[in-house]
């Protein structure tokens, strides 16, 4: 747990694979806040992600992120950050904490949304993973990226939160 004392976790993956999931069931074991990355692009643009995508399109959003990621670095420490599935992108990733590659097929990440009670609106907020074609296409573009980016990389396939939460802990 050294690792967590000083610095933060930033968990990185694909749309729907579990990252805001993991984070508050780490926050839950580790005493430690949890902060979403999208959750603070909204509250600062005051819109959902949906929307800000649909009136100012995506490379504003990423410009959002990149501003985000540069106000983390500055800001938080001690503190578990989930981020959105594109965010790894961000220049200064490693300086904002140790970060985790939550890894599934993309089969599995359909498997976790499609089972999930509100599936719908899981789906439907995410304005990248409307078309699964298109999704699939970026996910295969995306994922050597993602192993690049980690300090770590974990399965979460077929997992529990719990116990995904306990693997990553007990590497600290
Ligand atoms: C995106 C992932 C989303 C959100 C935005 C773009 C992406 O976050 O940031 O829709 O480019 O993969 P989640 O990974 O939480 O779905």
């Amino acid at each position: 747990m050294r690792v967590l004392k000083s610095k933060n976790i930033v968990l990185i993956g694909f749309m729907g694979v579990g990252k805001g999931t993991i984070a508050r069931e780490m926050s839950k074991q580790s005493k430690l806040y949890a902060l979403d990355c999208d959750d603070l692009i909204e509250s600062l643009e005051n819109k959902k992600i949906k929307k800000i995508f649909e009136e100012s399109g995506e490379e504003y959003f990423r410009k959002l992120e990149r501003e985000t990621a540069k106000w983390l670095e500055k800001n938080v420490k001690n503190s578990i950050i989930s981020t959105g599935g594109g965010f790894y992108k961000v220049k200064n990733l490693k300086k904002i904490g140790t970060v985790i590659y939550l890894q599934s097929t993309f089969d599995g990440i359909l498997k976790r949304i499609l089972s999930h009670p509100n599936a719908k609106g899981k789906l439907e907020k995410r304005p990248l993973l409307k078309d699964l074609k298109k999704a699939r296409f970026i996910f295969d573009e995306r994922i050597k990226s993602y192993e690049k980016c980690a300090d770590l990389v974990i399965n979460v396939e077929e997992k529990l939160p719990k116990e995904i939460v306990k693997e990553i802990l007990g590497l600290f």
